[in-house]
């Protein structure tokens, strides 16, 4: 896996496989000290044009995880106030010998384009409306801890579907693994196109959530919204938001889940949002595993391209490492 740029890159094999080496990733972040060896030498840096708590932190935890040395950039604080440009900025960063860089744009493309222009790796941290593959690959993972599969689960989507690039993701990869995924959204909170994804769309919240799965709340992203697209906030919560009402409809075992940041009481009620079946700070905590299997796929081969040590090795490696450092 050279780049991660769309979900489509792996495919339900990949994905697979990536789940699978989290596993591995998962125990490794459960020991003391969460440390392999796996990428000693190896350097990724940081691309973030636009505001991150999860994603930027989860993926700088897994690189150091993992060994990396990382590299901060911090659009607020550097040339890029000068003028300098995208590509300029990319070349620049890459010049300095990193072997990934993990990019955040406001712009749906960008990632493939630097990917163009650059040799070293290129990771989609999130590009405009479009897409957001590794926040879907920690989604599945966290859903498949929970219910095992995600062949045949209904998963309702409800929210602000035209501004998310996790929707984007999610599903492409809740359906590659076999998910029915149903849409709720008021119409004009849906993308132009959506009629081509291979989902149900519904307007109707309430009718969705007896046989549901999961409900994954999305954000209402009023900072992307340069027009008035429902009435009001409390009308929207009215008919969409997951309301303590609503949550009670769900059957037993199905997942509360959202990408974070929550707007607390506008899509989702405070007392969801903490309740025993909500796992999104599990989401959270998932993240940094996924991102240690994305980064190891990426970069353990060496730049030789020779084959990637096994990661059992190396996990067995940094518990031995741990333990001397105890010592
Ligand atoms: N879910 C997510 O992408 O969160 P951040 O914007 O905080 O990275």
């Amino acid at each position: 896996m050279k780049h991660l740029l769309s979900i489509d890159d792996l495919g339900p094999d990949g994905i697979d496989e990536v789940l699978s080496l989290t596993d591995s990733f998962v125990e490794v972040s459960q020991r003391a000290i969460p440390k392999v060896p796996a990428l000693r030498g190896r350097t990724v840096a940081w691309l973030f044009y636009e505001d991150s708590t999860r994603t930027r932190l989860s993926f700088e935890a897994a690189a150091r995880r993992l060994s990396a040395d990382t590299m901060n950039f911090s659009v607020g604080s550097s040339s890029v106030n000068k003028g300098e440009s995208l590509r300029d900025t990319a070349l620049t960063i890459e010049a300095m010998g990193v072997d990934a860089i993990v990019v955040r744009h406001r712009s749906a493309g960008v990632p493939w384009q630097l990917a163009r222009w650059l040799d070293c790796s290129v990771v989609n941290a999130g590009d405009g409306w479009h897409e957001h593959p590794t926040q879907a690959l920690l989604d599945c993972y966290t859903v498949r801890q929970h219910l095992g599969s995600l062949k045949d689960r209904k998963v309702v989507i409800v929210g602000d579907i035209k501004h998310s690039r996790v929707a984007g993701s999610d599903v492409r990869a809740f359906t590659s693994l076999g998910a029915e995924v149903v849409l709720v959204a008021p119409p004009t909170l849906l993308p132009a196109g959506v009629s081509t994804w291979p989902v149900r769309i519904s307007h109707d919240l309430d009718a969705e959530l007896a046989d549901a799965d999961v409900a994954y709340v999305l954000r209402m992203q009023l900072e992307r919204q340069d027009e008035a697209l429902v009435p009001s906030l409390r009308e929207y919560t009215r008919c969409f938001g997951l309301t303590v009402e609503r949550a009670r409809r769900l059957p037993g075992h199905a997942l509360i889940m959202h990408p974070g940041p929550m707007n607390r009481g506008v899509e989702i009620a405070p007392e969801v949002a903490d309740l025993p079946r909500s796992v999104i700070l599990e989401q959270v905590a998932n993240g940094v595993a996924v991102r240690m299997a994305v980064l190891y796929l990426m970069l353990a081969a060496g730049r030789s391209g020779a084959q990637p040590p096994p990661v059992d090795d190396l996990v067995a490696l940094g518990a031995e490492e741990g333990h001397a450092n105890r010592g």
